[in-house]
């Protein structure tokens, strides 16, 4: 990529239309290669398919001008929500290096076609399938509208979504230290509702991360998409990690610390110096 990893997260913004001109071959050779390779620290295997849309009767009623999706399928073992919105998203920056772009569409789809195409078993979910291609000129006005209703292009501030040691204390970005640019990258993370569920408490070498649900987006039965919030997120924070030399290690280590209701542990990143 000659683009820095910083720089993609930036740029990305999720497209809905597209231009019309199918997939050029080199690309899809490329995207359908990194597909193969593409893991997660959660060590959860994520089947990812390339589908042709009319093959397929595949269609969404916010894209418009897309030929192909890409889809994957998990099966329901532990962790499986964050490992697939890390590989997802994963996979998302590595289609917008080659000028491809993407959005993840967890409820806009005919589901059941995506399903089909998918060979989901009884075990296994589909939680978002995403367009591929190259956007068109132009966002239609639906999309347009979209965007503006659930304001895509505002994040939370740092402050709202990082702790130092505890909830009672927010993180000032000058004093994240090493997770300083991790953790302005995983804020920057796109999400289902563009709801941002995503928090973390730094604690030394330690960074808790944590989901904080919003009510209308739990008892789904094809699991907790904000869990795959938390995963896309996740992605962002460790690929910056790594970019600069970093590595951590994931693992459920459960602080203990104080939280309100809505807000439930997912996952510990440390990092060794
Ligand atoms: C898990 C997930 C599910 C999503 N589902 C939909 C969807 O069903 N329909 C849609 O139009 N956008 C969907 N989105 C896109 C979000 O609305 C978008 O990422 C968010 O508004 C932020 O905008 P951005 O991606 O341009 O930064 C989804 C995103 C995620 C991460």
């Amino acid at each position: 990529m000659n683009i820095s990893l910083q720089d993609l997260i930036r740029r990305r913004k999720s497209v809905r239309t597209f231009s019309g001109e199918p997939l050029r071959a080199e690309d899809r050779r490329k995207l359908e290669a990194f597909l193969q390779t593409v893991e997660n620290p959660f060590g959860v295997p994520i089947e990812f398919r390339t589908l042709d849309a009319k093959e397929n009767g595949l269609s969404s009623p916010v894209i418009l001008g897309a030929n192909s999706y890409v889809a994957a399928k998990v099966s329901r073992v532990p962790q499986f929500e964050i490992a697939y919105g890390y590989n997802f998203e994963t996979f998302c920056l590595f289609a917008k290096s080659l000028g491809v772009g993407t959005v993840m569409l967890a409820a806009t789809i005919n589901r059941s076609a995506f399903e089909k195409a998918m060979e989901v078993q009884e075990n296994e979910v589909m939680p978002v399938a995403s367009p591929v291609g190259y956007p068109a000129e132009k966002q239609s006005v639906r999309e347009k509208l979209m965007r503006k209703g659930i304001k895509a292009d505002e994040r939370l501030h740092f402050e709202t979504l990082f702790f130092e040691n505890s909830f009672a204390e927010s993180l000032d970005p000058e004093r994240a230290g090493i997770f300083r640019d991790a953790l302005e990258m995983t804020r920057l993370a796109p999400s289902a509702g563009n709801k941002q569920p995503w928090r973390a408490v730094v604690c030394g070498d330690k960074v808790h991360f944590y989901e904080k649900k919003a009510k209308a987006m739990q008892n789904d039965p094809l699991g907790d998409i904000q869990k795959v919030d938390v995963g896309i997120a996740l992605s962002h924070f460790d690929l910056t990690l790594q970019a600069t030399g970093i590595t951590g290690r994931f693992a459920v280590e459960d602080p203990g610390l104080e939280t309100d209701s809505q807000t439930e542990y997912i996952v510990t990143c440390e990092v060794k110096r």
